[in-house]
């Protein structure tokens, strides 16, 4: 059978005059052909490294890339693989149908480049000249040209970072027109929801390692809490964990905490059960927090 993407104990360093950064310690990660996989992490995680090494733009400095069976370069040489990195801007004094026909013309078997331009809702701007985009159409023809060639592999890093709601939207609707065919895809994101809605699952890097992977509705559950502190002195904490949206209830003095899967709809309970709770304070347990959470105690800076 063939395999998707083998990240064997790998390991990268960067060496600066302030010292070395360790920015990947030694991680493993299979993806299955046709698998789509979130890479989440807070910046600086180590995901653009492992990219990077993941396409064969650097070299790790111990452990095994494989991608489709080959090593990265053959891979991409192959045209197998389709990349949208961090970094990069469009040719420019091309029009979008220019650039997209001229990559297609890089490999020996391209999707029609009509097609792609409608599976990736550019066609009405196919004459427009590339530096003319807004951010959200520059990021589709980014993503007509990753996939132009009709690679296996689609790899995306924060492709939708800064882009607005419906651009996210209409991009991420352009990806999975493509990825429905069978193919894989791997894709970087700050945004939970986004690993949410398109991936099958999530890989958590923090600090260089991995601290998580799994479905996502598991990932969710493990880092979308966010708690619900208020004072209500009488309440009985069984009752309150039993309220929608919240999964756990502890007494701090006069206080309560409620630990919530959906505290939207536990605030709302709380306020319409409690009318006498105050002093209500969300704590937020953003995506950035989460990690931290998930990694204090079990990681070293050694
Ligand atoms: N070329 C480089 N030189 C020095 N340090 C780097 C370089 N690239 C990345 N780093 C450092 O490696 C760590 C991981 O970075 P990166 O892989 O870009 O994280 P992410 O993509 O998750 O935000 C960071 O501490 C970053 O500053
Ligand atoms: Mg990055």
């Amino acid at each position: 059978m063939q395999t998707g993407i083998a990240l064997e104990d790998l390991t990268k360093s960067f060496h600066t005059p302030q010292g070395t950064v360790r920015a990947v310690r030694g991680i493993d990660v299979t993806i299955e052909p046709g698998e789509t996989v979130a890479l989440l992490g807070p910046n600086g995680a180590g995901k653009s490294t492992t990219i990077d090494m993941l396409l064969g733009l650097s070299a790790p400095d111990s452990g095994s890339v494989s991608v489709l069976d080959r090593s990265p370069r053959d891979a991409v040489d192959a045209g197998l693989v389709g990349a949208m990195l961090q970094t990069g801007e469009l040719v420019r004094d091309l029009s979008v149908r220019e650039l997209v026909e001229m990559m297609a013309s890089l490999y020996p078997d391209p999707l029609d480049v009509d097609q792609v331009l409608d599976l990736v809702g550019i066609a009405e701007i196919a004459e427009r000249r590339t530096q003319k985009l807004s951010g959200g159409q520059t990021q589709r023809v980014r993503l007509a040209v990753a996939l132009v060639s009709d690679p296996d592999l689609l790899v995306l890093d924060e492709p939708t970072v800064a882009m607005d709601v419906e651009a996210r939207i209409a991009f991420w609707t352009a990806m999975r027109a493509f990825a429905s065919g069978g193919k894989t895809v791997l894709f970087t994101t700050h945004y939970l929801d986004e690993a949410d809605d398109y991936a099958d699952r999530a890989v958590l890097m923090a600090r260089g390692r991995v601290v998580a992977d799994g479905p996502t509705t598991e990932i969710k559950a493990r880092v979308g809490n966010r708690r619900i502190r208020a004072t209500l002195p009488d309440a009985d904490l069984d009752a309150l964990r039993d309220l929608p949206g919240a999964v756990q209830a502890e007494r701090r003095g006069e206080a309560v905490v409620l630990t919530c899967s959906d505290s939207d709809a536990a605030i709302r309970a709380l306020l319409a059960g409690y009318p006498s709770a105050r002093d209500i304070e969300i704590a937020g347990a953003g995506l950035e927090e989460a990690f931290i959470e998930l990694t204090t105690g079990t990681d070293g800076d050694a």
